[in-house]
């Protein structure tokens, strides 16, 4: 573990980086050009454009879940306070912009900690440094690391428990296999005793769903072509943006929306010294985001070795919000 004294948060904070190497990024770049599915990780969309395009996301009209996750948060703040009670800290996996996570900390009771944790440095330090000027009295420590891979948490002095934050359905954005990984990782990371309070997107009509991944101001096309971009800048690459086309589609067997790339006509493309090409109408997957109803989202707690004690839905029953405790 490092600790990065060039960033000064102030005296409450602290800053520990796990920032992923570009290598990595490199290396699962070629590999999933590679396949005869093209494939690309959705967490490679993250870096401080592809944050502040997600941030948009949430703002658009068409986008349900933000303002839905919100709205339940608020509702049932009460709720939260009793669960998880004073003297907690809030590990806030994949933080961004820690927007949402102001519901919790203006209704918790004198909380140890917040640690944000993301993978986009700029953008964690630019919120967290935010968020420790709005809640002076807070103790704010971001910690920079891929949460798909294990890190350590900050010993926090005077913690009761521990309670992990994962709003959003970003586990919705993990297949069911790494969807169990990370909670299971998360159950070692908070400790026995502790809770992890949840998003899940639910499965609905799919009109909805696909006005939420295809919204008319093209701002989800443009964070999903971020990833090239980020390709052409960081690795060298020369992806014609214009020459591929944003695509979201409903796959309602596998109850998901999955995001490609889709090549506009056949051509080759340069990365790293390699070249890989594309016939017309091929695509390279750049996301799942899997809808589970609450059965379904406790069955996978379930293996993973969380119980779960409450869950809320907003009375559309677009989205869910869950409370689970180590079983
Ligand atoms: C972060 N994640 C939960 C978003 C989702 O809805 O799957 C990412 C996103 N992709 C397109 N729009 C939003």
């Amino acid at each position: 573990m490092k600790s990065y004294a060039a960033v000064d948060l102030g005296p409450l904070h602290d800053f520990v980086e796990f920032t992923p190497a570009s290598e990595e990024f490199r290396a699962d770049v070629m590999a999933g050009l590679a396949l005869p599915q093209k494939q690309l990780a959705a967490k490679y969309f993250y870096d401080a454009r592809g944050s502040r395009l997600f941030d948009r996301i949430c703002e658009l009209p068409e986008y349900y879940p933000t303002r839905t996750e919100t709205a339940i948060l608020r509702d049932h703040a009460g709720a939260f306070r009793t669960l998880i009670g004073p003297h907690a800290s809030l590990i806030e996996f994949g933080s961004g912009s820690s927007s949402k996570v102001r519901v919790l900390l203006d209704t918790l009771e004198s909380i140890a900690a917040y640690v944000p944790v993301d993978i986009s440095r700029e953008h964690l330090l630019a919120s967290a440094k935010e968020l420790a000027e709005a809640y002076p009295d807070l103790r704010v420590l971001p910690v920079c690391a891929d949460y798909t891979r294990p890190f350590e948490i900050p010993t926090i002095p005077g913690e009761r428990a521990r309670v992990g934050f994962f709003p959003g359905s970003t586990i919705g954005n993990f297949t069911h296999e790494e969807a169990v990984r990370f909670l299971r990782a998360a159950a070692i990371d908070l400790g026995t005793d502790n809770g992890l309070l949840i998003g899940v997107d639910m499965p609905k009509d799919a009109g909805i769903l696909h006005a939420a991944y295809n919204d008319t101001a093209g701002v989800t096309a443009a964070f999903n072509k971020n990833i090239l971009r980020r390709i052409n800048d960081e690795l060298g690459g020369d992806f014609d943006l214009d020459a591929f086309e944003h695509d979201a589609r409903w796959v309602a067997e596998a109850s998901r929306i999955e995001m490609h790339l889709v090549s506009r006509n056949r051509q080759r493309v340069h990365v790293g010294g390699r070249s890989f090409g594309f016939a017309a109408g091929e695509s390279i997957h750049t996301e799942n985001s899997h809808k589970y109803d609450v059965g379904g989202f406790h069955t996978l707690a379930a293996r993973a070795g969380w119980r779960a004690v409450s869950h809320w839905v907003d009375a559309d029953r677009l989205f869910s919000i869950h409370y689970l405790r180590v079983a």
